[in-house]
């Protein structure tokens, strides 16, 4: 296997300049609708207006300003010392009606491209970030048979315009953020739109995203045949563990958990079959050849762990908990480093040789205590790994920002974010962060 990476590494040489094909790339992650503010088109726009989705009735009516601040914002990056920087085109911006196209929505994400280009930082676009334009979700958002078709035409949009872009040209792309979170928080849970909570409802939109990400690669190499684009999806991946070690039903269900949410996407991909199967609620299997090969790497986003165990008896028969004790974020989330590992060791068993991104990690810490030891704590864990093909790690995330459901209380940032004037303020974990990047690429040595 890495006699494999070693040689596409050689055959990625060249084209991907100005970094050095398998040098380790540090980067910071953002999304769009949760920093550029008046997304009216969006079905996250209505969502938030609905009393009580959102923690003390927040809204991302102006969020962090990000294109008001983009010069800002692109020194900020700069000064942490990253190579890359990740974040997502607005479908919704992009295409507020059916097939009108706002082409200076895309000249504002081509400014940006071309301020960071000459920062010396190169984009990592996604195209889809967990919002859809208003009119999808009303034709049923991802339940509609036809959305794989119109993100196909989205992507195809998106891509000529950078196509014929002389200064912003995007090498590394992802199609889909996370597909798993917006089907436990919109289908199995009300937590994102559409808000389902409904057990039977997940199995369709899931198989959705599958052949929309399948179509979207397709149209992204179409696009560039010959610019060496690499393009991936980002998959949320999380440690499920049993609660109690003696007990058959938390190991049953802590292991259909990590099957389904963490699996049946990657597997579908992998092997061009997509099944899922909850007996008694859902049981939906498909062919889908047209997803094989449709991976240049793998993103991960890699936070936390939960642990699983079954009441039958009780108000909540399936639970999900942390261990005792344990440390924690903001949001209650276990602090785990070795989950780490233990995704990306079962990522590079599914996808032998592809190359791996950490696409997002990162911690609710509003005291900005546990940032740096956090990062420190999974770098250390990566450390170990050397052979392994990851290629860089994306620090969710630059400012604190509309952070979904938890409005602006749960805070990411490496800078503070004043919300009425947009200014931002650098984190003690701000300064340290370009130190961080220099211990880990220092104690990766050779490998690099
Ligand atoms: C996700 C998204 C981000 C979140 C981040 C923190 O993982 O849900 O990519 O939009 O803000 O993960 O929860």
């Amino acid at each position: 296997m890495i006699a494999r990476y070693l040689a596409l590494c050689l055959a990625l040489l060249g084209s991907l300049t100005p970094h050095a094909a398998c040098a380790f790339e540090f980067c910071v992650s953002t999304a769009a609708h949760q920093i550029e503010g008046q997304n009216q088109n969006s079905d996250w726009w209505n969502w938030e207006r609905i009393p009580g989705k959102i923690k003390n009735g927040h809204t991302s009516t102006f969020a962090t300003r990000s294109f008001e601040f983009m010069d800002v914002d692109v020194q900020n990056l700069k000064s942490l010392g990253v190579s890359v920087y990740r974040f997502s085109i607005e479908w919704a911006k992009v295409e507020p009606l059916p097939g009108q196209w706002n082409l200076d929505v895309l000249k504002q994400y081509e400014t940006l491209i071309q301020k960071l280009k000459l920062a010396g930082i190169e984009p990592m676009v996604t195209l889809y970030h967990f919002t859809l334009p208003q009119w999808v979700a009303a034709q049923g958002g991802w339940d509609w048979p036809e959305l794989p078709t119109a993100i196909e035409r989205y992507t195809q949009k998106v891509a000529h315009f950078f196509s014929k872009s002389h200064r912003a040209k995007i090498k590394l792309w992802n199609t889909i953020n996370e597909p798993i979170t917006l089907i436990a928080a919109g289908y199995l849970s009300d937590v994102f739109p559409p808000g389902k909570k409904d057990l039977k409802s997940f199995a369709r939109p899931m198989l959705h995203l599958v052949q929309a990400h399948a179509k979207m690669y397709r149209a992204l190499h179409a696009q560039f045949p010959t610019l060496g684009i690499q393009v991936g999806i980002a998959h949320h991946l999380r440690v499920f563990d049993p609660k109690r070690k003696w007990h058959p039903l938390d190991w049953i269900f802590a292991h259909k958990f990590e099957e389904i949410a963490n699996w049946a996407i990657p597997r579908a991909i992998a092997t061009g079959k997509f099944e899922v199967n909850l007996p008694g609620l859902v049981s939906l299997s498909a062919d889908v050849p047209e997803a094989l090969n449709t991976q240049d790497f793998v993103g991960i986003n890699y936070y936390s762990r939960d642990l699983i165990s079954v009441h039958p008896f009780s108000a909540e028969p399936l639970k999900r908990s942390v261990p005792e004790g344990a440390p924690l974020t903001d949001l209650g989330w276990e602090i785990y480093p070795k989950g780490l590992v233990e995704v990306v060791s079962k990522t590079v068993k599914l996808h032998p040789g592809l190359p791996v991104w950490i696409t997002e990690i990162g911690i609710a810490d509003r005291l900005d205590q546990n940032r740096i030891p956090f990062l420190r704590a999974h770098l250390e864990e990566l450390l170990q790994h050397r052979n392994w093909p990851i290629r860089g790690l994306c620090h969710w995330t630059l400012n604190d920002n509309f952070e979904w459901a938890e409005g602006y209380t749960a805070q990411f940032g490496l800078f503070a974010t004043d919300l009425t004037t947009g200014k931002r303020t650098p984190k003690p974990s701000a300064k340290e962060f370009p130190k961080l990047i220099q211990w880990f690429k220092e104690n990766r040595g050779s490998a690099q």
